[in-house]
Formats: structure tokens, sequence, C-alpha cells
């Protein structure tokens, strides 16, 4: 769904702070949507990789068709610094740093200390509500979140999340622009703690976690289900209008007897907590909920990436209005 807005990215520079995984990921997108982009390291570690990660995702992107330029002309609109006064002329600067209050905070008012009153601030969080975020800024009602998921130059996932201090007309323009990225965004214009997709992603973790620990089904058969169910349909629909799909009563059959016993723990599984306590972090140290030796681990980051591509092309052919323009087109031919 491409923007009918007058938008012109070319001539509306615009920042990340923050250049770890996603900070270079959105940074790409930027660049390749025609933004003017400044990246900010707030550590010299940002700098060893920044470059590197972003000429890569471009040269992927070239390879796949998503862009038509080399990456040079993308790259040459690219800034990165450690030096926040070149964010002064930024109109929207999106934090990408650890998903920590404190170390947002600071980040915020090195950001405030330069940028215009006017101009949008905003957060890639995972999960700290928008409200609080806020409140550690000078300007609250120009502040928002924005939740992108990963590789964010290829998904076309994007919430504008509203804090209880947000104008709403500034988050109707973020939902506007985010069209010129090529996202279907979601404007919430309610805050609440993890937004959308993470308290239906949550419910789903929990009740996974439940099935495990009791003992019903092992991680790989959990997996396995995820994989063949929800991840064959979710791409093309959404659960209502999958329940549409495949015919409501019977959901509301299920649910009278099924949600009681459903797992409405409230406390961190032994699971994870487990991994986590030894230093597990997943595919990234080859320890998580599987083992991976080096290559293994390698090998699962390009499939992801190579997915990541063919995942948006089959996507693509099915937008949100795809049966819209089903319709004008039966329309036309009549
Ligand atoms: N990884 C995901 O899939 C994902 C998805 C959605 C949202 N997010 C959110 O995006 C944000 C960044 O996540 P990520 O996955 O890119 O993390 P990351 O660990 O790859 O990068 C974190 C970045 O934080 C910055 N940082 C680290 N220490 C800092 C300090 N002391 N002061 C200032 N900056 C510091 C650095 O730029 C570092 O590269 C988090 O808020 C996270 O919750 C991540």
């Amino acid at each position: 769904m491409m923007s009918k807005s007058s938008i012109d990215t070319a001539n509306l520079p615009v920042a990340v702070v923050g250049l770890g995984l996603m900070g270079c990921s959105i940074a790409t997108c930027l660049l390749m949507a025609g933004h003017p982009v400044v990246a900010i390291a707030p550590i010299s570690d940002d700098l060893q990789h920044a470059e590197k990660r972003i000429k890569n995702h471009l040269q992927h992107s070239l390879e796949q068709g998503l862009i038509t330029e080399q990456p040079e002309h993308y790259f040459s609109r690219l800034t990165i610094s450690m030096d926040y006064a070149l964010l002064k002329p930024c109109r929207l600067v999106i934090e990408c740093t650890l998903e920590n209050e404190t170390i947002k905070k600071s980040v915020y008012e090195k950001i405030e200390s330069v940028i215009a009153k006017d101009a949008l601030l905003v957060s890639n969080t995972s999960a700290i509500p928008i409200s609080i975020l806020q409140k550690l800024t000078l300007h609250p009602d120009r502040f928002f979140g924005l939740h992108w998921a990963e590789p964010s130059h290829t998904t076309r996932f994007l919430e504008v999340i509203c804090g209880e201090l947000s104008n709403i007309a500034k988050g109707e323009y973020l939902y506007e622009l985010s069209h010129k990225w090529r996202k279907e965004p979601t404007l919430v214009r309610k805050d609440i703690r993890g937004f959308i997709t993470n308290r239906l992603m949550y419910a789903m973790y929990r009740e996974a976690f439940y099935l495990v620990e009791n003992g019903y089904a092992t991680i790989e058969d959990i997996d396995r289900a995820c994989r063949n169910n929800p991840g064959y349909w979710m791409t093309l629909v959404g659960v209502f209008r999958w329940m549409d799909l495949t015919g409501v009563p019977a959901y509301h059959n299920v649910m009278k007897d099924l949600f009681p016993t459903l797992s409405n723990s409230t406390t961190v599984p032994a699971l994870i907590d487990d991994i986590v306590k030894k230093g597990g972090r997943g595919v990234a140290n080859g320890k998580g909920f599987y083992n991976y030796t080096p290559e293994e681990a390698k090998l699962w980051e390009e499939t992801f990436t190579e997915f990541s591509f063919d995942i948006r092309e089959l996507a693509l052919k099915y937008p949100v209005d795809v049966v819209d323009k089903k319709l004008s087109h039966d329309s036309n031919e009549q």
C-alpha cells in the first residue's frame, strides 16, 4: 500500500540513534526510502560494524530487487558519527538503544539539547510504555513509539504508538510518513504495555512455556505446530479475518471450554530463566532453547535473511487491500 501523500523524503532529514541490530536495519530502510540519514553511534562499538552492516543490507536489497541503484547511491546520503550535534537539521529522530530506561533517558537529553522544538522524537522500544518514556523528555507531545520488526528494511510491520501526552495529529503524520517506508502500519491511539503484537505474541509464548514445562509437548513439537498452523496463514490474514474465513461459531464454542484451561501464570517461566542465568542468548552465542555450533548459528542467520526476502515477495502479492483490488479490477473489466 503506497502513500498518496506529498511528503518528499529527499527533503526530510531523519536520524537513528543507536546502531545495533535494529538501528542498522532501520537506517537502511530510511535510506532506501530516499531520506538523508544521520546515524548516531552512542558507543564506539557501533562504529566497528554499522557501516559494514548497512552496506550489506543495501547489497542484499539490490540483489533481491528491492532497490535499483547501487548501494553507494544510498550510502552517500548517510552520515555515521558519535557527534549528536549533527542531529540539528533532523525532523525525526528514532532512538534505538538498549531496552533500559536510564540509558534511553540519557540519550533523550543529548538529542533534545540539539533538535528543533517541533522535530519528532520516537523510540523503537519493544515494551516500555510510551507514556512512561515520554515523561523522560522535555516535549512529551512530540514523542511516540515506532515499533519496527527486524529486518526493518524488508518487513512491512510497523506500530505507531501514541502515549497519553502525545499529539495524535503528529501520530497521524508518522502513520502517513511510514507508508513511504513501504510499511503497512498500525496506529495505536491509546498506549498499552506491549502495544499490539507483543501482547498477542507473549500470550502465545506463555502458553508455549506452559505446554513444555508441564510435559504436554517438546520444544521441537511446539515450534513445528507454530510454523505449520499460524505460520501458514498469518501473512495473509489476521486472527479476526481468520475466524471469518474458517467459521465464527466454532470459535465461540471452543472459547467457552478452552479459555479457563489456558495458562494465566504471571511469573517468568523457569525454562527461560535458567537459560538466561547461564548466559544463553540464543543464536548470538549458540546457547538458547536449542544449542548451535558456530556454523549452524551462521546458517540460521543467513537462512533468516534469505527467508525475509522470500516472505516479503509473497506478502507483497497479498497486501491488506488484496480483495478491494480484485473488486475494482473486476468492475473495470465489466
Ligand atoms: N531485536 C529486535 O528484534 C527488536 C524488535 C523490536 C524492537 N527492538 C528494540 O529496539 C531497541 C534496540 O534493540 P537492538 O535489538 O537493536 O539491540 P542491540 O543490542 O543490537 O543494540 C543496542 C544498541 O544500544 C546502544 N547502546 C548500548 N549501550 C549503550 C549505552 N550505555 N548508552 C547509549 N546507547 C547504548 C548501542 O547503539 C547498541 O548498538 C531496544 O529498545 C529493543 O527492545 C528490538
